[in-house]
């Protein structure tokens, strides 16, 4: 693997247009949502996003007093601050293997339809854990290997990588598919519970999807979701750090330079015009209120 690891650039890119909308995937929307439901908790204070796109399922964090968006979209980020506004809103553009925000300060984080495009899971996921508060939780959706349809494939010679080794599987360029035991291993070592394992979108197939009514397939699912066979294309973690005392970073106020912090160096931010400037005297634009630690400014 190289030093750098690569990133899955979303850019400018038409994903809303070309994957969700009218693009006859409102189950597994449906089931992604019902989930996601299931674990959130009644109340929290400070949610991170990770990948969150355009914002697609951002509406269901409102029992949240403050949640930011991070992707290295900044395009996807506008599109997401278009919608929710900046009220209880933070939208950050960065890349999730160099997380600028002070340790500790997520109560509750969430990881969609993301850790797909990442070749450095123990970067990505090490990142995640060094922002969350002790006793914090963290859903982690996943991609996986070792589903129905890879092993009925992998049965008749179809496929061309085997559903039951531990290694990742790159299907397309920065596209992963991951085996169960896979994650189980990266996350439990970086001292996450696994609070709970459910596999979801069990009926992802155009005729079924096109057959039957949404949220019939979407109540099927459900009672899918209860088993414990990890069997579906994709799966979502319940985790939750192993208990010590809260942090004290956890309590602070909504402003962004109480939690942002530079990228590179870690120091701490002030303002200066319209950009931010770390102790070091490096630079990040901000760019109609997303804040961009992308690349800093020359
Ligand atoms: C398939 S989209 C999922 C968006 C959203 N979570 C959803 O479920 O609709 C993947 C997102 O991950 C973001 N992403 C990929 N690599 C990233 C990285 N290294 N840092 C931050 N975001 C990244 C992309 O920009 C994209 O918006």
């Amino acid at each position: 693997m190289s030093e750098k690891p690569r990133i899955c650039n979303y850019g400018d890119s038409t994903y809303r247009q070309d994957f969700w909308e009218g693009q006859g995937r409102d189950y597994e929307d449906a089931v992604e949502r019902r989930v996601l439901k299931s674990m959130l908790p009644a109340r929290g204070r400070r949610l991170l996003e990770i990948g969150a796109g355009f914002g697609r399922i951002t509406n269901e964090y409102g029992m949240f007093e403050q949640v930011v968006l991070l992707d290295f979209s900044l395009e996807q980020l506008q599109y997401a601050r278009a919608t929710f506004g900046d009220e209880g809103y933070l939208y950050v553009a960065a890349d999730a293997y160099r997380m600028p925000f002070l340790p500790g300060v997520f109560d509750q984080a969430t990881m969609i339809r993301v850790i797909h495009h990442f070749e450095n899971v123990p970067a990505v996921l090490g990142q995640i854990r060094s922002v969350m508060a002790d006793n914090g939780k963290f859903i982690l959706e996943y991609a996986n290997k070792r589903n129905l349809k890879a092993i009925l494939r992998h049965l008749f010679g179809f496929n061309q990588w085997n559903p039951y080794t531990l290694d990742p599987v790159e299907f397309v360029e920065l596209n992963f598919n991951f085996h169960p035991d896979y994650i189980y291993d990266q996350v439990t070592q970086l001292g996450f519970d696994v609070l709970r394992a459910v596999p979801v979108s069990w009926f992802r197939l155009g005729l079924l999807k096109r057959a039957l009514p949404t949220q019939l397939l979407a109540a099927m699912d459900g009672v899918l979701q209860r088993s414990n066979f990890t069997l579906s294309p994709s799966v979502f973690l319940d985790l939750q750090l192993l208990g010590q005392a809260p942090s004290q970073n956890l309590s602070r106020a909504n402003d962004a330079l109480a939690i942002l912090r530079c990228p590179i160096s870690g120091a701490a931010l002030r303002r200066d015009g319209q950009a931010l400037v770390s102790d070091g005297g490096i630079r990040w634009a901000v760019r109609e209120g997303v804040y961009d630690f992308r690349q800093p400014l020359e």
